[in-house]
């Protein structure tokens, strides 16, 4: 029998240090050691951000080598993200990565953050079961930094066929409900007010932009207008009425993201479906697709919650599916803040 390929991953793009080893496409172990310090500016704070990477990330790898199993010794190559994100947390996950690599002699392996989103896909538990799309498949990849979508024609080869033009969805999330006085990321608070509120309450404009990009900021703008408008009128505005908004604010996010995905689908004639990202846990958005996989004939795919938000599961996935090609990087990698798919 052949030996076994054992990854370990780290992620440290944002706000989130992790750590994953995953043994022959097969999870066994995923660490997320979330920081709190950014909840009350409203946003990550990048200084604090990287400063919380440093102290998390030795704790945190530890803890996912030990719950894995493995022994360290086994360990085949280490994956990390190399970009998009923000340098300074980027550089805390880069330079332990090649730090790992050296002391222990083993290969290294760049992934880039937004393959990893859509590659969890295929990640497998510790039984081997798992849910992979079928080759070719589009994937509406939507996190708090990108909003995109990709037709993935194979493990490694992804065209990018629509993007967002300036806000991601999952800032168009935050930044609403920043307006509504909530921490941040609202994301998960709006999705939870939401399942009590009735989506068609309010209505806010659906942006018109070419082919299957997409625009966030136009929305942001009209709810800034209509909550200082009604604020106005009655201050208790947002508190009388807080599951309304966000039932509304969320619908009309799904709505631009799904037409656009829809459009897609009839473009390239694709209809093996799939949504990664931070956004991807929205329980709106799971219904809504669902929905079109029985009116459009879809085949859908939606991750786990656990593989949606950041996670160095997704990085190691992709990390062996790198290594099987023997794609590695030296030594001489450095952070990369903006990259594409
Ligand atoms: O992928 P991710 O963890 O980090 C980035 O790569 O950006 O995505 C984080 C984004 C945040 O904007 C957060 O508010 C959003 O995902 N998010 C959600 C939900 N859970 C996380 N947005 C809406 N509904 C959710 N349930
Ligand atoms: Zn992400």
């Amino acid at each position: 029998m052949s030996k076994s390929i054992i990854i370990l991953g780290i992620e440290s793009s944002c706000d989130d240090t992790s750590a994953s080893i995953i043994k022959d496409g097969k999870i066994l172990s995923n660490v997320i050691g979330n920081q709190k310090v950014h909840e009350k500016y409203g946003g990550v704070v990048p200084e604090l951000a990287s400063r919380a990477h440093l102290q998390n990330i030795i704790p945190v790898v530890h803890q996912a080598i030990e719950e894995s199993g493995i022994d360290k010794k086994d360990i085949s190559a280490v994956g990390f993200t190399r970009g998009p994100g923000l340098l300074g947390s980027l550089l805390v996950g880069v330079s332990f990565a090649k730090s790992f690599a050296l002391a222990n002699n083993i290969p290294l392996i760049d992934v880039n953050h937004m393959q990893g989103h859509i590659l969890a896909h295929f990640i497998r538990d510790k039984n081997g079961n798992g849910n992979p799309p079928k080759f070719p498949f589009l994937c509406l990849t939507v996190s708090g930094g990108h909003t995109q979508i990709v037709k993935v024609n194979d493990t490694l080869d992804f065209d990018l066929i629509g993007e967002t033009i300036d806000d991601a969805a999952g800032e168009a999330f935050d930044k609403s409900a920043k307006l509504l006085g909530l921490p941040y990321p609202g994301g998960p608070l709006i999705d939870k007010f939401a399942k009590d509120g009735n989506s068609t309450a309010f209505t806010f404009g659906i942006p018109k932009v070419n082919k299957l990009n997409f625009s966030f900021s136009g929305l942001k703008t009209s709810i800034l207008y209509f909550i200082k408008k009604q604020t106005k009128e009655n201050p208790n505005f947002i508190n009388e009425n807080m599951n309304d908004i966000c039932a509304s604010i969320q619908h009309s996010i799904i709505n631009i993201l799904m037409k656009k995905l829809e459009k897609a689908s009839k473009e390239t004639g694709i209809i093996e479906i799939a949504i990664a990202g931070g956004v991807s846990a929205n329980s709106g958005l799971r219904t809504r697709l669902k929905e079109m996989e029985n009116s459009h004939s879809w085949e859908t795919y939606i991750p786990p919650f656990s593989y949606c938000t950041d996670n160095a599961g997704m990085i190691a996935i992709t990390a062996y599916f790198k290594f099987l090609e023997s794609d590695f990087c030296d030594q001489s990698i450095s952070a990369k803040a903006r990259m594409t798919v």
